[in-house]
């Protein structure tokens, strides 16, 4: 199958409710695991993140009518929700902690369900509004953006928002 930016976004939102999953079943005695597959959701959430704000939404936003501003805008607040609360309060806690559990499960439920709305909304009005090549280039672009320092600069800076945020304005005590 051709390359296609959709599908590769798609994989990865399967990837990250795969993880989630995981961490479903993990108790407060697995710390290394939680803190294994905290780090291993980070991984994959975070340059994706930060690549479709980069990118994506900017490029579907030029395209889009009135409902698609309106997905976009709706995107964009689910975005900054994770990046700079429900994530940041998820660090703060220990995996040793039924808070870690419970935030663990917020941020599964922000991400899977904002994945979803993606798929069937958003990713379906941008079948229309990007050619096959043209997802197929974008594609091409987010696999060379990965691994490059300016990636890793943008990822750390979304991270350092986060934690600058909870810094302001920290969670309750777990
Ligand atoms: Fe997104
Ligand atoms: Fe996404």
């Amino acid at each position: 199958m051709a390359a296609d930016i959709l599908k590769t976004l798609k994989d990865e939102h399967d990837q990250l409710r795969e993880l989630f999953k995981e961490m479903e079943g993990t108790t407060e005695r697995a710390e290394k695991g939680r803190m294994d597959l905290l780090e291993k959701i980070k991984q994959g959430l975070i340059p994706h993140a930060v690549w479709e704000e980069e990118v994506f939404y900017p490029e579907f936003k030029k395209r889009a009518d009135r409902d698609g501003r309106k997905t976009h805008a709706e995107a964009v607040a689910e975005h900054r929700a994770v990046e700079l609360r429900v994530l940041p309060d998820l660090e703060a806690a220990s995996p040793t902690t039924t808070e870690f559990a419970g935030r663990a499960k917020v941020l599964g439920e922000f991400v899977k369900h904002h994945a979803t709305e993606e798929e069937d909304t958003m990713f379906k009005m941008a079948r229309s509004m990007f050619s096959a090549e043209e997802r197929a280039q974008l594609d091409e672009q987010y696999k060379n953006w990965k691994g490059t320092p300016a990636a890793a600069q943008a990822i750390e800076k979304a991270l350092l928002k986060g934690a600058e945020a909870n810094k302001a304005n920290p969670p309750p005590a777990a």
